[in-house]
């Protein structure tokens, strides 16, 4: 199904894999330093990429073991994805996701919150020329008000991929309504659904600023 079809169902996945979990945890504690969240956001999006790409289609080849010929399975070449993150912090899950897909093309849309209005402004925008033959999986670590994502999708539409899916750290329960509305058939996963916002569009209980806790600049 093209990105620009409505779909049946918004779906939500929530990947509660215990080492996601663990990993969350840590990455959440405030006394966490900079070089330990950065680590972990990487390998945390090395798992949640696990996750996602786990109905990614195969095919069987022909190959040679030391002892027998046999058809074994690898990743069909025409579905390869593009990752998409959404700057600055998408780098921080975006790092771990090219550990696991090396030869994965990555695109970059920088999108800052205004902080008076919330509302999302582009500063950068660049996707690889052939996506309309790819699969995007945009990551950012925060659905908080869900401008970002939705502006995200909204740009990445233009350009009519394959399919679209988006992945989170954390979603506020307030962002992922806010995106499903615009964007209905582009499921979420993500490691889990805090409570609320707080009045700045932060997520609570949340882990505050994902850029500034990944870049140390606050
Ligand atoms: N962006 C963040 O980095 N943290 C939040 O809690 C919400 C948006």
């Amino acid at each position: 199904m093209r990105a620009t079809e409505p779909a049946m169902t918004a779906k939500v996945t929530v990947i509660n894999h215990p080492l996601v979990q663990h990993k969350l945890t840590l990455i959440r504690q405030a006394d966490t330093s900079t070089a330990k969240f950065r680590q972990l956001l990487k390998e945390v999006g090395m798992l949640l990429a696990y996750e996602v790409t786990r109905e990614l289609p195969l095919k069987y080849e022909e190959i040679q073991t030391p002892l027998a010929p046999m058809l074994a399975p690898m990743l069909a070449p025409d579905k390869k994805m593009v990752i998409v993150s959404i700057m600055r912090a998408g780098m921080g899950l975006l790092d771990g996701i090219l550990e696991l897909m090396p030869s994965a093309r990555v695109g970059h849309i920088g999108l800052y919150r205004d902080p008076s209005t919330l509302v999302a402004i582009e500063y950068y925008f660049k996707l690889p020329h052939d996506v309309a033959q790819r699969d995007i999986l945009v990551v950012d670590p925060m659905l908080a008000t869900g401008n970002s994502a939705v502006a995200a999708v909204d740009r990445i539409k233009e350009f009519s991929p394959m399919s679209i899916k988006f992945l989170c750290l954390l979603a506020a329960p307030e962002g992922i309504e806010h995106f499903h509305e615009q964007h209905p058939d582009v499921p979420i996963f993500t490691a889990a659904i805090d409570e609320h916002l707080d009045e700045q569009g932060y997520i609570l209980p949340g882990l505050g600023d994902a850029g500034d806790r990944l870049y140390g600049t606050k």
